[in-house]
């Protein structure tokens, strides 16, 4: 198969392979996995939110927190995210042999984004040729690519959210703009930035969003910069329509979930038979992350669990024959809700509490303990919190915590560092269903980055 792939001008560099590792945060892309996809010929990406960093014998350092209070231990996790994001940097470098781009992806509104961005690329000067952000808009992405002289790739899903952030900022700096990351918010793993005004059970074609896209970078006069598709990409075969068209213009495409099954990829072997194992509809796009953004992960115990409880959930009323205690004060619920309360009461799930959004919900007594340890351990992840009510900038956002969310932090590093993976949060795309129907994965293969590229070559 021949396929209309044309090698480009990425990050600077001439004839690179327009395929790109899509960056995956806790250390599920890093410096191996991105060096790798460079050594290729094409673009690695590692993530830069709260990356793993080395002792003298080379063995990760675990990020336990000693700090008292929430703002000592959000100091703690910026170094540690300092380190951990310079170290892989490095390693990248190291493994791709001069070849390929490097870039570093980060959460805009992950804790203190633009201080760890600015620090890892002070740190790991000549290391990173482009730095990726997504999760937010980021604004002052353009400002921090300037200053040391790379390339800039905001991640949008939306013709609207790019002209917001070009109009805003990124016309004062075209020339470090490498590229836009299209990322479907229907199909790709992670989190997604679908809009108020769109949901979730009525995908739009992205084709459609995509022309949309070009329309306005063209607009702006940014007809050479690649558009690079993210969200459910497997075998290139099937974007065909999408390759020098006219409508859509220069694209690359970026793999997200296909990459977690390579030697390099640190989680490959614990995640294989829950990749394996999954048929379609077992990613569930989902509103439970902390962020408040929408995100796709795989349905396991902990997102069933999550989902369960936000049904298990009572308006609160003034008045009200149904009365529950809420940490010994007494609250009414609507009292419609009365057989329903009390079939979740005998269940077990005798402990009620409150939500940002005058309701309650009811859990075990255990799981109420896990929900209050995890919001008292918080470290200040995020620039904002629904779990925890913790905020950068303000100590706390001022509402209830949400004990219909959970710890990103926790489960993430659990996901990626040998925890119980049913009680982590396994981030993936809407296409992992294909591991299991592809023949390149027969008999649990596992290719190496080099073999699954020039796999993806074929068209397959
Ligand atoms: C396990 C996992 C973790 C991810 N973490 C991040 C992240 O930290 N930052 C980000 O911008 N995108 C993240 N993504 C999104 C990917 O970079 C990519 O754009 C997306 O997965 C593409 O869709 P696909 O998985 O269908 O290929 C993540 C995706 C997965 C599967
Ligand atoms: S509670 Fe929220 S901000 Fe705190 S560490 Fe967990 S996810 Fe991050």
């Amino acid at each position: 198969m021949l396929l209309d792939l044309i090698a480009q001008k990425i990050s600077g560099l001439k004839d690179v392979l327009p395929l790109i590792e899509g960056g995956k945060g806790i250390s599920v892309s890093n410096g191996e996995t991105c060096g790798a996809w460079a050594a290729a010929g094409a673009v690695g990406t590692f993530s830069a939110v709260n990356a793993d960093s080395y002792d003298e014998k080379g063995n990760i350092i675990p990020q336990i927190y000693h700090g008292k209070t929430r703002q000592e231990r959000h100091r703690e996790l910026v170094e540690y995210a300092v380190a951990g994001g310079i170290a892989q940097a490095k390693i990248a470098r190291e493994r791709s042999n001069g070849k390929g781009r490097i870039h570093m992806n980060a959460l805009w509104e992950m804790g203190s984004s633009q201080e760890v961005i600015t620090r890892i690329l002070e740190g790991a000067k000549g290391c990173i040729h482009g730095v990726v952000c997504g999760a937010g808009m980021p604004y002052s992405l353009s400002e921090i690519a300037a200053k040391f002289g790379i390339h800039y790739y905001p991640i949008v899903s939306s013709a609207r959210a790019f002209s917001a952030l070009f109009r805003r900022s990124f016309k004062k700096c075209i020339e470090l703009l490498g590229g836009v990351v299209y990322e479907d918010p229907w199909l790709a793993g992670g989190h997604n930035g679908l809009s108020n005004a769109e949901s979730p059970n009525n995908p739009m074609n992205p084709y459609l969003r995509l022309v949309e896209l070009r329309k306005v970078m063209n607009s702006f006069n940014l007809v050479s910069i690649p558009i690079i598709i993210a969200g459910s990409v497997w075998w290139l075969s099937e974007w065909q329509d999408y390759m020098k068209n006219p409508e859509v213009g220069n694209v690359a495409f970026q793999f997200g979930t296909r990459p977690i099954l390579t030697t390099e990829c640190p989680v490959a072997k614990a995640w294989q038979p829950k990749l394996m194992s999954l048929k379609r509809g077992d990613v569930k796009l989902t509103t439970l992350s902390p962020t408040g953004f929408y995100s796709s992960a795989i349905n396991n115990e902990m997102i069933s669990n999550l989902l369960a409880r936000q049904e298990r959930q009572a308006p609160i009323v003034e008045i009200s024959e149904l009365k529950v205690k809420v940490f010994g004060r007494e609250v009414c619920l609507d009292s419609d809700y009365t057989e329903r309360v009390n079939q979740w009461i005998s269940n077990g799930f005798t402990t009620a509490m409150l939500t940002p959004e005058n309701t309650v919900v009811f859990v075990k007594p255990e799981e109420s303990q896990t929900i209050l340890k995890d919001q008292r351990d918080c470290c200040g992840c995020l620039s904002a919190c629904h779990f925890s009510s913790w905020c950068q900038t303000k100590g706390a956002t001022g509402k209830i915590p949400d004990p219909r969310s959970f710890c990103i932090q926790k489960t993430l590093q659990s996901a990626a560092h040998g925890g119980n993976l049913d009680e982590s949060l396994i981030f993936a795309g809407h296409s992992a269903y294909r591991f299991a129907e592809d023949p390149f994965y027969e008999n649990n293969f596992i290719p190496t980055t080099q073999q699954l590229i020039d796999r993806i070559l074929t068209g397959f």
